[in-house]
């Protein structure tokens, strides 16, 4: 039996294999995934060679580092006298260590992928009206990305992080801002107080500002009439 005719098939695709315009379009709307892109797309634009998916690859490995993220919080410890001992044990002896090589891998990959995405809609020109409010988004989620890697920096509190953190921190004294670096560290150096702050702020505060964020920017992606096409 062909697999368009399967019963699986016919409950995920209500509509028969597309003619005219009109029942393209239907087929478009009525479905859940297909529905992410507007009714009407320039074929240029869904072209893989115009996107190369990176904002695609950068929201999945935000899940990754989302599910990975979870194993994760299930054993470490965010204080001075047990987050390198676990980390040393999630990485030797623990089910699912490999959760943190994981974790740690697309977290950089993710800072790549974003900024290469970046690039490539400001060079499509993509960042022009009607979807300049949208590039604004990307710069926050930008902001954000960099923020949630120098957060989860810290939480192996080992001497390469502790010194990375204290160094970024002097630079966020010089910013014009008093009081930023004490608002950062929550201590005058890096303490068990700055680990805790970093934890909640690489654990939680960050990731659901990114999770409403993001979803602000692929409903803007499909109100500014989908991809916009190469100029
Ligand atoms: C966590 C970060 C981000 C995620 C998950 C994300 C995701 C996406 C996705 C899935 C698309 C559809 C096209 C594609 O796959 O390339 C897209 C388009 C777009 N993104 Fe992002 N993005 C992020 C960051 C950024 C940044 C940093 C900027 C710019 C500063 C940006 C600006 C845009 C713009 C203007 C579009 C529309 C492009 C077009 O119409 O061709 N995004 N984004």
């Amino acid at each position: 039996m062909k697999l368009r005719e399967t019963r699986v098939w016919r409950a995920l695709f209500r509509h028969p294999l597309p003619g005219s315009p009109k029942e393209r379009i239907s087929v478009i709307t009525s479905a859940l995934i297909l529905h992410l892109h507007p009714a009407r797309v320039k074929e240029s634009a869904i072209k893989i060679r115009h996107t190369f998916c990176l904002g695609g690859i950068t929201a999945f490995l935000f899940v990754l580092e989302m599910v990975t993220g979870v194993f994760l919080m299930f054993y470490y410890h965010p204080s001075p006298e047990h987050a390198y001992q676990d980390m040393e044990a999630l990485r030797e002896i623990v089910s699912f260590g490999v959760m943190r090589d994981l974790h740690r891998w697309a977290g950089h990959l993710m800072v790549i992928t974003v900024f290469l995405h970046m690039v490539r809609v400001f060079i499509t020109g993509a960042y022009k009206p009607p979807r300049e409010f949208n590039w604004i988004v990307g710069v926050l989620l930008l902001v954000l990305t960099l923020s949630m890697s120098f957060t989860g920096y810290l939480l192996p509190w080992d001497q390469v992080s502790l010194w990375a953190v204290t160094v970024a921190s002097n630079v966020a004294a010089s910013l014009p801002f008093p009081g930023a670096r004490t608002l950062l560290l929550g201590d005058h150096t890096v303490s068990g107080a700055t680990l805790l702050r970093f934890y909640v702020l690489h654990c939680a505060a960050l990731p659901l500002l990114a999770v409403i964020l993001m979803a602000l920017h692929f409903w803007r992606i499909r109100k500014d009439g989908g991809i916009a096409g190469p100029l």
